[in-house]
């Protein structure tokens, strides 16, 4: 046996017999470290015959790679027992923390089934602050000084004479102070007024705003754009009543009631949202904000509508009281998971 293989040998048994990573260290050293016996092979092969040279040095190499996969080796079975040990120390047979799966407030369900029916009737989205000066509340929609929905007793105002807008509308006056006709949105929001809390009534409401401008815009595309809708969010079965009403940014107006077999008393008609065609004198104060004549009645005309969700979230979901949207009940909540 050449004495280089018998170098391997000892040094391979040296190694893997190894008990730990510091005896490990001190034979990698002794064999491969700069004066370690392989090295000093590798100076040895200048004082060779030049016959031996080539068969020395292939097997001195062969020697060099072998101890050090060996080492190699080694070294990961130490590195995966200390994993392995760490592993041990983790029980994994005990049970794991349960993580509490939320899910979306039944208004927020109401939101989104809303928004995607009126996204296929190719509606965009628009939006508005809830704080709000009385112009975009009330002067733009026609509202004069005088009207009762103004008073304080109705309104929540700030001190600076801002306040708290009393329906969406605003964001109609807003989108239009913004853009040219034509005119495709919806904005839901938040709206508030000064009224007392019960199980029809709460201070803080919300509403699905929709506004409509374009040539030749009539009362027969309202209805159709809202008895489209309450059949999508209620069933085939769904019957839609428009009923003349007052609103000072609208003529004609009409109040929109439903009534459906689908629903749960839904023998009765139900009162779900506020719409009528645009009145010329809103285009009027929106041109004024504008400086333009982009809203010319002449030429373009338009249907707006404020649907009621809480409205339609209590009666699609067969919910008795507007109060449970608000008090954070899990026991309520966790029925439209
Ligand atoms: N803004 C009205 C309300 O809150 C509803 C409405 C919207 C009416 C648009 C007509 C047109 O009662």
């Amino acid at each position: 046996m050449h004495p280089l293989e018998q170098l391997r040998n000892d040094a391979l048994r040296e190694i893997e017999t190894a008990p730990d990573e510091q005896t490990l260290e001190v034979a990698r050293v002794k064999y491969l470290g700069k004066n370690g016996t392989v090295s000093a092979w590798g100076e040895q092969m200048k004082t060779l015959a030049k016959a031996e040279k080539p068969v020395v040095g292939r097997l001195l190499n062969e020697v060099r790679d072998a101890v050090t996969a060996a080492i190699e080796t080694r070294n990961a079975q130490f590195r995966s027992e200390k994993e392995s040990s760490a592993l041990a120390r983790i029980d994994i047979s005990l049970p794991g923390t349960p993580h509490e799966i939320g899910a979306l407030h039944p208004l927020t369900q109401m939101w989104e089934r809303s928004i995607e029916i009126f996204r296929r009737m190719g509606f965009s989205l628009a939006d508005g602050p809830d704080i709000e000066e009385e112009w975009h509340c009330f002067d733009a929609l026609n509202t004069p000084p005088e009207h009762p929905a103004r008073n304080e007793q109705d309104t929540f105002y700030l001190p600076d004479g801002r306040l708290l807008r009393t329906h969406t509308s605003t964001v109609q006056i807003r989108t239009m102070q913004a853009a040219p006709p034509p005119i495709r949105v919806i904005a839901p929001g938040a709206a508030y007024r000064r009224d007392e809390l019960d199980a029809t009534h709460s201070p803080q409401f919300h509403q699905i705003e929709g506004l409509y401008v374009d040539e030749n815009v009539s009362v027969a595309d309202l209805k159709g754009a809202l008895e489209f809708f309450m059949r999508e969010l209620f069933g085939s079965g769904t019957d839609v009543q428009f009923r003349p009403h007052f609103f000072p940014f609208t003529e004609p107006s009409l109040e929109v009631y439903v009534k459906s077999k689908a629903l749960k008393g839904g023998e009765r008609w139900i009162e779900v949202a506020g719409s009528g065609v645009v009145h010329p004198a809103v285009f009027e104060q929106v041109n004024k904000a504008r400086g333009d004549k982009a809203y010319d009645s002449e030429k373009w005309s338009g249907y707006a509508f404020g649907l009621g969700m809480d409205r339609l979230a209590m009666i699609l979901f067969d919910i008795p009281d507007i109060r449970l949207f608000s008090q954070n009940d899990l026991r309520f909540l966790r029925q439209f998971a």
